[in-house]
């Protein structure tokens, strides 16, 4: 039955998908021939092919530095044997049921209590609060989580037997005391604003210190962003999600052990955007929150923000069968009517027909600017450069090679995974990239910028992809994340010049969160490098089949874990061992370099043309091996010519291989994927680059 029922939801994906593309071709039949040549792949994902680390068990990575010693026998302290269920009563909300853990490192015990309701929503409305439950709540399991498009046809199969997927406004809370008051820290998940999970936030390394940690779940996607500017579909419902919860915590905190004085939001990418825009928007209260840490994004990364989201609102409407487009009465209605499953496979058809990761591209997946939610009046920029917003203590900085992450996709999506192309020349990479990642570059700022600040003349005359890679890594890493977290910082540490903290994280480790295994050390020509999300291997121990283990590992681990602790406690970060972290005083520095040792940096500008410079120092993410098969294919390929039979049977069993390729893709609960990284910003200058120039 179950079977039966994800084939029809996967048939009704397919189905809007072809209905989509035929009405489409229909009205355009020139633009959309290569539309219809792409497999339309009825599954959730933008793109399926993209396997974070978490599925790829056992198998070995690629080395490229020399790797240590693994240590084998290590216990598992947070073994499942080790978790009770217990019941307690919690006087300012009643009764609950909640789970026991342990620490990880020396065995502290934990209590747990997943996804208490914080709130409710109608669809696209901003999120109201609830009063407390009656009996006892079951805390001692994750609930479900918000309906995503990564686990369509799950979410699909509860709507149908009656569950309100929609109702997902949790929290999770993780103490070791009832009674203490202790600061609390306040995990907003990231994965693009469509994905991503509370349940990531483990608690096994940071409850180690004293603290309380929460993680919050937000509505995703449609739910949360989809967006006609109106009173009926306001946007930004997923900030007022936001806003909610933390009033719950400041109301409820303290019956877990927590001090609602001392809350401190931390989170990565899209969770970093989300809590710029609290620190930012003029309709959240004071006093929910008191520091923030930024890992690799802020609101100012172009993927995030949008002024116009009308245009894919009103695809996403077409795909979903509504008919009345132009009267917004009428697609608020069809909108409203629809049951979630639809919504979310219209979303999903809709990134699925995208042919580039272009600017603004995708609906249901921004923040907007303007509107009656009253979250973000103007754009952060220019809030910023008013300095018109509250400046919190501020921990922030960017993974070292956090643009792999997103060339890897534009490597695949608009290179069309070729390293050669006669029509590309060294100035087409670069504004391939700035075309994928910034949007739209009237002023030709970053154009300016990638040939002052990042290429050689030699290089752009060059032009070769293998010459380029790691330029437009940099420039990659730049536009979607160091640039974004160096202008809000400045910012901040305008108004708390002591109190703004500037890190880059350099540690490769043994693990990857997005790395190229041996089986796909040939995916792409370049190796990851110390890519996204890769801080958080350190600072949760989750996934569990994919954990630190290595000695080295475990000490960077406990030092980023008392960094963040110390700084949460009393807005100054420190580890043993560390020397004390100067605050950002001078516009570019000093910042840290978490690496293998703390040393600091005093300009910040020197990380947005690391992977060039690392080149000169011996160090190159350019994968070898990739050209060494590529060489080897090319060979073939030109033997093959002259003797066509010769190679047949290699070639067949080559296919073979793939399609067992594809069928472990497709079974890969795949999280953390891939998406657009890019907005469209007509009418916003970049400031960033004026200030990297100053
Ligand atoms: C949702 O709506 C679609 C289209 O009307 C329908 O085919 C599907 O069965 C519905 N699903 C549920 C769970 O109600
Ligand atoms: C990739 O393929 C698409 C579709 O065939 C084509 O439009 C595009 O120009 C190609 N890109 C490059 C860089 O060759
Ligand atoms: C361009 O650079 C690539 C990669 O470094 C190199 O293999 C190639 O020989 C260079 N071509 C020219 C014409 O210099
Ligand atoms: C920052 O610290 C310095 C030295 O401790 C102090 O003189 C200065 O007043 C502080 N500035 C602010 C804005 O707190």
């Amino acid at each position: 039955m179950a079977k039966l029922r994800s084939v029809l939801l996967l048939l009704l994906v397919a189905f809007l998908a072809l209905a989509f593309i035929s009405s489409a071709s229909a009205q355009n039949n020139n633009n959309n021939k290569n539309k219809n040549n792409k497999p339309q792949r009825p599954k959730p994902g933008f793109n399926p092919n993209r396997r974070p680390i978490q599925q790829q068990g056992n198998r070995p990575q690629k080395q490229q530095r020399p790797k240590p010693q693994t240590q084998q026998n290590k216990p598992n302290l947070n073994a499942n044997a080790n978790s009770k269920v217990f019941t307690t009563t919690l006087p300012t909300l009643g009764k609950i049921r909640g789970r026991t853990a342990l620490t990880d490192w020396t065995g502290k015990s934990i209590m747990q209590f997943f996804d208490i309701p914080y709130g409710k929503a109608e669809r696209f409305k901003a999120a109201e609060a609830i009063a407390p439950w009656k009996g006892i709540l079951q805390a001692h399991k994750h609930h479900i989580g918000c309906p995503s498009i990564q686990n369509l046809v799950k979410f699909a199969s509860l709507e149908e037997n009656g569950v309100d997927i929609e109702d997902c406004l949790r929290l999770t809370v993780n103490t070791k005391s009832l009674e203490g008051n202790a600061p609390v820290m306040v995990y907003v998940h990231g994965d693009f604003f469509y994905d991503g999970d509370s349940v990531e936030a483990a608690p096994g390394y940071l409850l180690e210190h004293d603290v309380v940690l929460v993680s919050v779940r937000y509505r995703l996607g449609p739910f949360g962003f989809l967006s006609t500017l109106s009173e009926e579909m306001p946007g930004n419902a997923a900030v007022t999600d936001l806003i909610l919860a933390l009033k719950w915590i400041q109301e409820h905190i303290s019956a877990f052990g927590g001090d609602p004085e001392r809350v401190t939001l931390f989170g990565q990418v899209g969770g970093a955007a989300l809590i710029n825009v609290l620190t930012l928007s003029p309709a959240v209260p004071m006093d929910l929150f008191h520091r923030v840490i930024y890992q690799s994004g802020t609101a100012l990364s172009p993927a995030f923000i949008t002024d116009s989201p009308l245009a894919s609102t009103k695809e996403i409407a077409r795909i979903a069968g509504c008919k009345s487009l132009t009267k917004t009465d009428s697609l608020h209605r069809c909108f409203n009517r629809m049951n979630a499953t639809m919504l979310l496979a219209a979303f999903s058809v809709h990134g699925e027909n995208k042919p580039s990761l272009s600017a603004g591209a995708y609906g249901g997946i921004q923040l907007v600017i303007g509107g009656p939610s009253g979250i973000l009046p103007e754009h952060p920029g220019r809030l910023l450069a008013a300095e018109n917003f509250k400046a919190y203590p501020t921990l922030g900085g960017s993974v070292k090679h956090g643009g792999t992450f997103m060339m890897r996709d534009i490597f695949v999506e608009n290179l069309n995974e070729s390293t050669s192309n006669a029509k590309m020349t060294g100035a087409k990479y670069i504004d391939t990239i700035i075309e994928q990642i910034n949007g739209d570059d009237p002023t030709g700022s970053w154009r300016e910028f990638a040939e002052e600040y990042i290429f050689s003349e030699a290089d752009i005359k060059n032009g070769s992809f293998k010459r380029l890679t790691p330029g437009l890594i940099d420039l990659c890493s730049t536009i979607a994340l160091k640039n974004p977290v160096l202008l809000v910082l400045q910012a901040n540490a305008k108004k708390l010049p002591n109190n703004t903290f500037l890190y880059t994280f350099d540690y490769e480790g043994e693990l990857n969160r997005y790395a190229t295994s041996d089986d796909e050390a040939v995916d792409v020509p370049f190796d990851m490098g110390v890519s996204l999300t890769d801080e958080n291997l350190y600072l949760f121990p989750w996934p569990r089949v994919h954990m630190i283990n290595a000695n080295r590992d475990v000490k960077i681990a406990k030092r980023l874990v008392a960094l963040w602790t110390s700084f949460a406690a009393d807005g100054i970060p420190r580890a043993e061992g560390v020397p004390a972290w100067p605050s950002l005083s001078d516009e570019t520095g000093p910042y840290m370099h978490i690496g293998r040792t703390v040393t600091f940096g005093e300009n910040y500008l020197d990380e947005y043309s690391i992977a060039v410079q690392e080149v000169k120092q011996g160090y190159s993410l350019i994968n070898d091996d990739y050209y060494e098969l590529e060489a080897v294919l090319r060979d073939a390929f030109d033997r093959r010519e002259k003797n066509p039979s010769k190679l047949n049977v290699e070639e067949e069993e080559e296919d073979d291989e793939q399609e067992d390729e594809e069928e472990e893709a497709a079974d890969n609960e795949a999280r953390g994927q891939n998406l657009v990284f890019i907005a469209k910003r007509r009418n916003y200058k970049p400031a960033k680059v004026l200030s990297v120039q100053q």
